[in-house]
């Protein structure tokens, strides 16, 4: 069986080339039917406009590339600052004078050429350079225009509707129940990435001990939000932690993002459609799924819990892949399995996103190391819209607790 956990390839410059060429076909694709307008508007001031991120995959790469030993100059210095995250906030890119869509087509287009070209004559044997052994700088580009594929997505769920009008492929049907929770023994359990492609924040591996817990079989459900919502979720203060309940109140949240009032459809791009009950509640801010968890007298779990459970049950990669624009019904196919740990939503956890102990930040401290400890929430799993490669079991994500523009939901846990 497939499994996200083993989901890792032997790096050849052909087939990184290949992968690389992929993801760009996809990139292009989510914003081949958007006119310059668009593409250039900043229609929320979380997210980037689109041609800020076409340009930014970009620049990414050519900075990356540059540093390969033997690598030639970048081909567009003069615009790093332009593009980098860490300079220019979101709330400010809509007013930086940006590369045009053609101009960010063609860089895009020379980049990937000198990534691919690069990738085939490289030394990727793993006493090579650390930037090229194992893949290295071609793996950091493809994860990095991949989770970018995944704001932008989020980022044209936020717009007006009827922006893309996407070509949904069909969700696949999953048999049987996700009720009920898994027990998960104690001890001592390792974290962190063994072995393929990770990032600085993954590393190093190292040990926990943690107490035996229970954790729920399957994301928490539309079904499940309901029932919550009708038992007053959103109206008990004593439900709600003190942050929360602020965050609550200043905004008025009374459902997750893009319901409607009566909790019967929700809008995804283009469409309202029906609310099932059995699809994972995704577009919850974390103090809402704190709130959830005390209501069901549970918790969420810590990011080592999570992993621990995750590497417990090893279950079949995620294949939505960004193609579905919604998330798969959550189901099981036998047994104790928890499933969806990885693919169907990212999952808020309790853990504030921190270091590992020994941290090295490599290849660049803006990736990971300015965030930690710092209030950014983290997250584990990865939703409809993330790839395969970036769902790794290790893999973690971090947003601030109150931002609801993320396919993120939970799911709980609690002592046995
Ligand atoms: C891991 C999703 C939080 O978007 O800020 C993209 C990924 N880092 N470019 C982010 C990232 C640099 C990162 N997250
Ligand atoms: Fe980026």
């Amino acid at each position: 069986m497939p499994s996200a956990t083993t989901f890792q390839e032997v790096a050849t410059g052909a087939r990184l080339a290949e992968r690389l060429q992929e993801t760009r076909r996809r990139t292009l694709a989510l914003v081949a039917g958007l006119d310059d307008d668009r593409l250039q508007r900043q229609h929320d001031a979380l997210m980037s406009p689109l041609v800020w991120d076409l340009a930014h995959i970009a620049a990414y790469a050519d900075l990356w590339l540059s540093r390969l030993d033997g690598a030639p100059a970048p081909l567009r210095p003069d615009v790093f600052a332009l593009y980098d995250a860490f300079e220019q906030p979101r709330a400010v890119r809509g007013d930086l004078p940006l590369l045009d869509p053609a101009q960010a087509r063609d860089y895009l287009d020379v980049t990937l050429l000198r990534a691919c070209e690069s990738a085939a004559g490289a030394d990727l044997d793993p006493e090579a350079p650390r930037l090229q052994a194992r893949g290295f700088v071609w793996n950091l580009l493809l994860e990095h225009e991949e989770q970018h594929r995944e704001t932008m997505l989020q980022a044209l769920a936020l717009a007006p509707a009827g922006w893309i009008t996407p070509d949904r492929s069909p969700l696949p049907e999953r048999a049987g129940s996700a009720a009920g929770m898994a027990e998960i023994p104690g001890g001592e359990a390792t974290i962190g990435a063994r072995s393929g492609f990770a990032y600085d924040n993954e590393l190093p591996v190292h040990t926990v001990e943690l107490a035996p817990f229970r954790i729920d079989r399957g994301p928490v459900t539309v079904g499940d939000w309901r029932a919550f919502m009708g038992d007053g979720g959103y109206a008990r203060r004593s439900l709600w932690t003190d942050e929360g309940w602020t965050w609550r109140a200043e905004h008025a949240v009374t459902r997750p993002l893009f319901w409607d009032a009566e909790g019967e459809h929700v809008r995804r791009y283009d469409r309202m459609e029906p609310l099932r009950d059995d699809e994972p509640v995704v577009h919850v801010s974390a103090h809402e799924a704190d709130a959830f968890a005390s209501w069901r007298g549970a918790r969420l779990p810590t990011e080592a819990e999570w992993e621990h459970a995750a590497s417990l049950h090893p279950t079949e990669a995620p294949v939505l892949g960004g193609t579905t624009f919604g998330p798969a019904p959550v189901g099981v196919g036998d047994g104790t399995d928890v499933r969806g740990l990885t693919g169907d939503a990212w999952e808020w956890t309790s853990s504030t996103f921190t270091g590992y102990p020994g941290f090295a930040p490599y290849p660049y401290p803006e990736y990971s190391e300015v965030f930690f400890d710092r209030g950014y929430r983290a997250l584990r799993g990865g939703s409809w819209a993330t790839a395969p490669c970036v769902a790794r079991r290790t893999s973690r994500n971090w947003d601030r607790p109150e931002r609801r523009q993320i396919f993120a939901g939970l799911r709980c846990v609690e002592r046995s």
